[in-house]
């Protein structure tokens, strides 16, 4: 279905891009434009452009970009459609006619709701003599009943279908249940996914319940904690538990720990800024919402093999989002959670206190198991010590840290210094083979969005820039045509975006990136601003186009001859007849 022009013009005047996008990223002025940390990839320095005069945006580091509705659509995940009715929503607008479509965001806001009745039912039980057991579990675990209520716990009870006929009496159907993953289905028969099992409400910033983690009480239970699938609601890899209270901390760190029980007993000691993944481990997109929140990251997780596995990779997560990551070691306790009870909270701020930055963490690491004092364990250190400092990525931190090798080591600075460098050269040599080798194989990686691109390196480029061409100058498109069809576009992608907007000039309608995204996915629009953004650097000349032009007609060419010696007599019959009325043409 496609919306009027005149509607997508009037909603992109009252949502301007800046204003829209500045509550997800924090822009910095650049000029008349800003820069940000791009949302959709981590990134140390800002590489995200915001550009005033055309409405768009786009990130150097990883291509996305588009207009404000793809901005929307690329941030909240939402389709075309949905993007722009949260729009129009936002600026108050109705959205014209459209033939009702399946109304997502009605079906978003119905889900929230069930939810909520589904929280407020799983508290009831527990409060009643249903829950007897629930809440006696959480007494034992020392959560107050303020703390209780905080969170919104509660008790689902043991039944098949306890949740699903209260549900019922409310009005929501089976099917929602289901889509909303409070019921789980085996063959024809749906029943409650939660049964007998202490809940959890998860907790999103805006307040919205959007899922569930629900214990057993079962000692050996095969699921000790079972969470809600994902819904159109309820996306794991992006929320965090009980940020909705971390986000208004007064501490400048948030403490990432690895379960609800962590962080709902780090609350009740007093330090809400304890947050959780959901059952997973934290991925980029979480590392990226917490640097949203604070600058440091002190990672809790428990003290086991598992745990310090985690606590790498959430090193790594955290150092590419930007964000600082200290590392709190736990003694004499297996969690958080443990050490507080034995303990007590003021000993754990302590330890808050003296928390190692990754890098010394990381540091200490490279020490276990080598005798420093004697002359081999030197050498075994210094030789780990090398291989790590030529992977970071600062140069600052390098320098610190190769000063602090060279003590422990007992070498001087610059001899570690060296060979430091060296490793770094033999990395990159290393890399450079490979990617050579990767040539050579054909598993140099494809282009997801175009994937004809790396057989026509040369005639891609010039497709683009006849692209950005057109829509720099829609006038020229006759010179183009003059020459060009369609087909001599050899790759699929460009030339499906070249064929839309010559119809839409030839239909003497406007092209720019905000016309592109209702016939684009969101991804590929992105490649088309990013096509426009980097042709925007070149001068825009005939004779340049002349050369785009040229490259694609020499193409078509070698394609004609090239193929006479492959074809069978039949193509070639064909062949001929095609290049007669070429001729004819002309
Ligand atoms: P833990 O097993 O360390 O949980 O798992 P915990 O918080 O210490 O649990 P208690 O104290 O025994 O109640 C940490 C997190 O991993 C996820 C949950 O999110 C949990 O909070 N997890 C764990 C699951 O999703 N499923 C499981 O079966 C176990
Ligand atoms: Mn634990």
């Amino acid at each position: 279905m496609r919306l009027p022009d005149s509607f997508l013009d009037a909603l992109r005047a009252s949502c301007d891009i800046v204003s829209v996008m500045s509550p997800y990223v924090e822009l910095k002025r650049a000029g008349r434009d800003y820069v940000c940390s791009c949302p959709f990839h981590s990134e140390r320095t800002p590489s995200c452009h915001v550009y005033t005069d055309t409405q768009s945006f786009y990130c150097f580091g990883c291509g996305a970009g588009g207009d404000v509705i793809n901005f929307i659509r690329l941030i909240e995940h939402f389709d075309y459609m949905e993007s722009v009715r949260f729009l129009a929503q936002r600026a108050g607008m109705s959205m014209p006619e459209d033939g009702g479509s399946d109304d997502v965001s009605k079906k978003r806001t119905r889900l929230l709701e069930m939810n909520r009745d589904a929280a407020r039912y799983f508290r009831d039980v527990l409060l009643s003599s249903e829950g007897r057991d629930g809440l006696d579990y959480l007494a034992e675990r020392k959560l107050t009943p303020n703390t209780i209520k905080r969170y919104g716990l509660g008790y689902a009870p043991g039944g098949w279908h306890d949740l699903q006929f209260h549900l019922r009496k409310l009005g929501y159907s089976d099917l929602e249940m289901e889509d909303g993953a409070l019921l789980a289905r085996r063959n024809n028969s749906v029943y409650d996914k939660f049964r007998a099992r202490v809940m959890f409400p998860i907790i999103d910033r805006r307040g919205n319940i959007i899922g569930f983690g629900g214990r057993t009480l079962e000692k050996d239970a095969p699921a000790k904690y079972l969470n809600s699938d994902e819904t159109l609601v309820f996306r794991k890899r992006e929320n965090l538990f009980s940020l909705n209270f971390a986000k208004n901390t007064k501490e400048k760190f948030l403490i990432l720990c690895e379960g609800y029980m962590d962080v709902i007993t780090l609350n009740q000691a007093g330090f809400d800024s304890a947050v959780a993944t959901l059952g997973t481990a934290i991925t980029p997109l979480q590392a990226n919402v917490m640097k949203h929140y604070a600058n440091e990251v002190i990672i809790s997780y428990d003290s086991d093999g598992a745990g310090q596995n985690a606590t790498l990779k959430a090193i790594n997560l955290l150092g590419e989002a930007g964000v600082t990551a200290r590392v709190l070691n736990i003694p004499d306790a297996k969690d958080p959670d443990e050490y507080i009870k034995k303990f007590g909270a003021e000993s754990f701020r302590q330890l808050l206190m003296g928390t190692a930055t990754a890098l010394e963490h990381e540091f200490g690491r490279l020490q276990n198991g080598v005798d420093t004092s004697s002359a081999a364990g030197r050498a075994e250190f210094l030789k780990r010590a090398v291989g790590f400092l030529a992977k970071l990525k600062s140069d600052t931190e390098r320098t610190v840290y190769i000063s602090e090798a060279a003590r422990i080591s007992g070498q001087p600075v610059g001899a570690v210094s060296d060979l430091v460098k060296d490793k770094i050269r033999s990395n990159a040599h290393f890399e450079e083979r490979e990617t050579e080798r990767e040539l050579i194989r054909g598993t140099a990686r494809r282009d997801p969005i175009n994937p004809d691109a790396v057989n026509y390196p040369r005639e891609e480029k010039a497709e683009r820039g006849i692209i950005a061409y057109l829509f720099h100058s829609p006038d020229v498109l006759p010179r183009v045509e003059k020459s060009l069809d369609e087909n001599d576009f050899p790759t699929e992608f460009d030339r499906k975006v070249y064929s839309f907007i010559a119809k839409r000039i030839k239909n003497g309608e406007v092209i720019d990136i905000a016309s592109v995204g209702g016939e684009f996915t969101a991804e590929e629009t992105a490649r088309i601003t990013g096509i426009c953004r980097q042709a925007d650097s070149l001068p825009y000349s005939i004779p340049r186009l002349d050369e785009y032009i040229k490259v694609l007609l020499d193409h078509r060419d070698r394609e004609d001859t090239k193929s006479v010696t492959e074809m069978s007599d039949e193509e070639m019959l064909a062949k001929w007849e095609e290049m007669r009325k070429k001729k004819h043409k002309e």
